[in-house]
């Protein structure tokens, strides 16, 4: 599949997606979801890929969704067009995959709700983050107000919501926004090498990790635990929990095989 915002590169068994539209700070329009939509399907169908990372060309990861197009639409097309961002970062959340956010600049509005969509964050340490969606007379509409409070907290997230406050790396890791922040020329290098790292696991386990934590954190408790201990019983039903346990008993590496 070709695309013309996006370019899409397999290294091996890891999907990189770049936003390509460096000369609108790769702020989202209705044509670049539908390619990063797209982008995803075509990752998650590759039995090969285990694991995808995002980032975008040039200074900015993505400046926020396309204010010039927004700027057009009533509020029936702007209902639309948030269906198509949740769609998108719901089929992130909800992918085998795990996805990897290589932040390499701006993540503004619509690009900090990427990051939040995707499993694991680095920053690059002269990165900008942050919801300024308020300063255009709007709030965040990809799930901004949705995931920010659960992945922050209620009160930090109204701060940065009401102010549209735009925050550097070393806050955004401070409030676990990010996971770890390195030098701009580090940043693909580390994000290859988190990257490689969990594809060397035993994809079905990681898979089911990431759908426990991300179904589980909707629930209470009690009902977490019970469906934790579901997916913990369906590894057991793996060639990879055999094999992970046999190669630890036979002091060796495990050679995992997805099934
Ligand atoms: N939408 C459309 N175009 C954008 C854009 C966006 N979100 N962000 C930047 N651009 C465009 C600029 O209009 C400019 O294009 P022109 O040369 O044609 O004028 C080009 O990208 C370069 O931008 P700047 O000249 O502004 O670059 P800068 O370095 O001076 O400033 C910036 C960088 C501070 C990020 C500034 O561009 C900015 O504030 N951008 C908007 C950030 C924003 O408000 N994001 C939230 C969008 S709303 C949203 O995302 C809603 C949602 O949740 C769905």
């Amino acid at each position: 599949m070709s695309y013309v915002n996006i370019l899409v590169e397999k290294k091996v068994n890891i999907g990189v997606i770049k936003i390509n539209r460096p000369k609108y700070l790769n702020a989202l329009n209705r044509d670049t979801i539908i390619e990063l939509t797209k982008a995803v399907e075509e990752l998650e169908k590759d039995k090969n890929i285990k694991v995808v990372l995002i980032t975008g060309e040039g200074k900015a990861f993505i400046a926020g969704a396309d204010i010039k197009q927004m700027n057009e639409m009533n509020p029936s097309e702007a209902k639309k067009f948030a269906e198509m961002g949740h769609k998108l970062l719901m089929k992130i959340e909800k992918s085998r995959l795990p996805f990897i956010a290589a932040i390499n600049g701006y993540a503004l509005g619509g690009g900090c709700e990427v990051l939040m969509a995707c499993d694991i964050a680095i920053a690059c340490a002269s990165a900008k983050i942050g919801q300024p969606e308020i300063n255009l007379g709007i709030h965040p509409g990809f799930g901004g107000t949705q995931r920010l409070p659960r992945i922050v907290g209620r009160s930090t997230a109204k701060y940065l919501l009401f102010t549209g406050e735009i925050i550097k790396a070393d806050k955004a890791l401070e409030m676990g926004l990010v996971d770890e922040v390195v030098e701009a020329d580090k940043l693909i290098e580390r994000c290859l090498e988190i990257a490689k790292t969990i594809s060397s696991k035993g994809p079905v386990a990681v898979s089911l990790c990431k759908q426990a934590v991300n179904q589980g954190i909707e629930l209470d408790l009690i009902r977490g635990e019970n469906y934790e201990v579901e997916v913990f019983a369906e590894t057991f039903a793996t060639y990879d929990q055999k094999e992970g346990m046999k190669a630890f008993t036979e002091k060796r590496e495990a050679r995992f095989e997805g099934r």
